[in-house]
């Protein structure tokens, strides 16, 4: 609903190839793996949750997922 309402982007940051992206609160790291799919590899995105529910099948190469306890 966000990317309708958002015409597509996934940010309103006015950020231009940024090297780091800390998203707090990442669930299923979904958007996270999106914005790594529209960022250049060298772009380090970290996900953050209290809740241990990502999928196991996420390319970790370009997307990092943690879970704190
Ligand atoms: C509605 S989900 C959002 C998921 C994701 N950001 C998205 O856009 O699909 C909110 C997530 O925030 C996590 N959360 C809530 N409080 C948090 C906190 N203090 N630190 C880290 N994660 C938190 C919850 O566990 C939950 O997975």
């Amino acid at each position: 609903m966000y990317l309708v309402l958002l015409e597509g982007r996934l940010t309103l940051a006015p950020i231009e190839n940024p090297k780091w992206v800390l998203d707090v609160g990442t669930g299923t790291g979904l958007w996270a793996c999106d914005l790594g799919d529209s960022l250049p590899s060298d772009c380090q995105i970290i996900g953050i949750d209290l809740s241990p529910i990502q999928p196991d099948w996420y390319d970790y190469l370009f997307c990092v997922l943690f879970v704190m306890y």
